[in-house]
C-alpha cells in the first residue's frame, strides 16, 4: 500500500499509512476526543520544561476531554480495564500560557474504561512497568495508544536496535550485550579502539555509562563483577565501540510517525562522556545534517511498523546509539530553539489516526446497511 493517507485506503485503518504530509494538509473536522495521558505525578511536573504537559495542555486548548491516570491507578472491573481518572475540569477557560494552565487546572477522580478514550499518551518515565503493559492489552484494540504496547515492549530496552539490519555498522555502532565476562573481556581485548563505552542494558538518563580504557587491565574484572552481578539475578551488560565526536555532544531526535519532527543537541559537561541533560548535559540548537536525515529515513518505516510512533533518537555523528520510546523529551527545547510548538503536529496526528478509524467503521456500518436492508 502507498504510504500517504489518502482517499483509497478502502475503509482500512492503516495507521502506518499516516505521514506528516498528510497531516498538515488535514481537515480540521476532528470532534471532541477523549484523551488519557499515563504520567507521573501531575504534582512533580516542571511546567517550565516538561514535554507531556504542552501536549496536556495542547489536548485541552483543542476542547478534547482531557484524563490524567496514573499506573498505580490502573483497575480490572469485572474483566474489563478501568483507571481512577483525573479528569480535567472545563469550567475555566484554558489559560494559552501554560504555566497558568499548570498552576490553575483542577480536577475530578472519576472511574471509566479505558476503552472509552479515544487516544492514550503512555507517558511515564523509564523504565516500563510490564504490569502497566498487561492493564492495557485489553484495550488495545479500542484505543490508539501512543506508543503501541507491543512496540514498548520491543523496544522497553536498548536491545531493539539489535532489530535492525546493519551487518556493516553504519547506523548504529557496534555493540555487544552479555552477562559472560569471560566474553565481555574477549570483545575488550579484541577491540581496535583504545577504549569503549560501557552501559547497562536497562539504564536511563545516563545513569552508569562509563569509557572502559582498554588498558586498564587491572579495573576491568572488577568493573565487569560489579555491572554484572545484581541483588536477585545477573545483570545485562552492553559493551559499544565509542563513537568518535561524542565529545562534541549528541543529538536528540524526535521522530513522529517516522518522521523527524525537530532535533537539538546536547553538549556533555567538560570532565564527562555522557551528554544527558540530567548528568549535566547543556542544551543548543541544532539542524539535522544530511547523515542524520539518512539514518532517520532508514529506520522510519520500522519504527512505525512496530507501533512507535513517538520517540526520540540519540545519535553521535550519524550513529544510532539509543532509541528512547518511553516518554521521550526535548519538546519544550525544540519549541524553544525552533520557534515551534512540536505539541501541535503530535495532538494533530492522533486526531487524524482517530478521524480516520472513525469514518472507516462508519464506511463499514454503511456498506452491512445495504446488504442487511437489502
Ligand atoms: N557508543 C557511545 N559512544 C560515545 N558516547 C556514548 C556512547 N553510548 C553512550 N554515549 C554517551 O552516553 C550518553 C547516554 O547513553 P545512552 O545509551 O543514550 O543511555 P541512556 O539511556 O542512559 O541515555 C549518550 O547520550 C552519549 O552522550
Ligand atoms: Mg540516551
Amino acid at each position: 500500500m502507498n504510504g500517504k493517507l489518502n482517499g483509497k485506503l478502502n475503509g482500512k485503518l492503516n495507521v502506518n499509512s499516516i505521514l506528516l504530509n498528510d497531516i498538515s494538509n488535514r481537515k480540521k473536522t476532528t470532534g471532541v476526543m477523549n484523551i488519557c495521558f499515563i504520567l507521573y505525578p501531575w504534582e512533580v511536573i516542571e511546567p517550565e520544561t516538561d514535554s507531556s504537559l504542552r501536549m496536556v495542555h495542547e489536548a485541552a486548548l483543542r476542547g478534547h476531554k482531557v484524563g490524567v491516570v496514573y499506573p498505580n491507578n490502573l483497575t480490572i472491573r469485572g474483566n474489563n480495564a478501568y483507571a481512577f481518572v483525573k479528569m480535567l475540569l472545563k469550567d475555566e477557560k484554558i489559560s494559552p500560557t501554560i504555566t497558568t494552565f499548570y498552576k490553575k487546572a483542577r480536577f475530578k477522580e472519576q472511574m471509566f474504561p479505558l476503552s472509552g478514550f479515544d487516544v492514550i499518551f503512555v507517558r511515564t518515565n523509564p523504565p516500563l512497568d510490564p504490569i502497566m503493559l498487561n492493564f492495557l492489552d485489553s484495550v488495545k484494540d479500542d484505543t490508539f495508544i501512543i506508543n503501541d504496547i507491543d512496540g514498548l515492549r520491543k523496544a522497553s530496552n536498548k536491545l531493539y536496535p539489535a532489530c535492525f539490519n546493519d551487518p556493516e555498522h553504519e547506523m548504529i555502532p557496534a555493540t555487544h550485550v552479555s552477562k559472560n565476562k569471560d566474553y565481555l573481556k574477549k570483545i575488550i581485548k579484541e577491540s581496535d579502539s583504545k577504549w569503549m563505552i560501557l552501559k547497562p542494558l536497562d539504564g536511563f538518563g545516563g545513569s552508569g555509562v562509563i569509557v572502559l580504557e582498554k588498558n586498564a587491565t587491572q579495573n576491568i574484572n572488577s568493573i565487569l563483577d560489579f555491572y554484572i552481578s545484581g541483588k536477585k539475578d545477573s545483570n545485562y551488560v552492553i559493551l559499544q565501540d565509542y563513537v568518535e565526536g561524542a565529545e562534541k555532544g549528541d543529538v536528540r531526535v524526535l521522530m513522529l510517525n517516522g518522521e523527524p519532527i525537530g532535533a537539538y543537541r546536547r553538549v556533555p559537561a567538560d570532565d564527562d562522556v555522557r551528554s544527558n541533560i540530567h548528568a549535566g548535559g547543556n542544551a543548543v540548537k541544532h539542524n539535522l545534517t544530511k547523515a542524520e536525515r539518512k539514518l532517520c529515513r532508514n529506520i522510519g518505516s520500522k519504527l512505525v511498523s512496530d507501533g512507535l510512533y513517538f520517540v526520540g533518537l540519540d545519535i553521535i555523528n550519524g550513529k544510532l546509539i539509543e532509541i528512547n520510546v518511553c516518554s521521550p523529551g526535548g519538546i519544550t527545547r525544540i519549541n524553544k530553539f525552533n520557534r515551534v510548538k512540536l505539541q501541535k503536529q503530535i495532538i494533530d496526528f492522533a486526531e487524524n489516526v482517530v478521524q480516520h478509524k472513525e469514518s472507516a467503521i462508519d464506511r463499514k456500518r454503511s456498506f452491512r446497511n445495504i446488504i442487511e436492508n437489502a
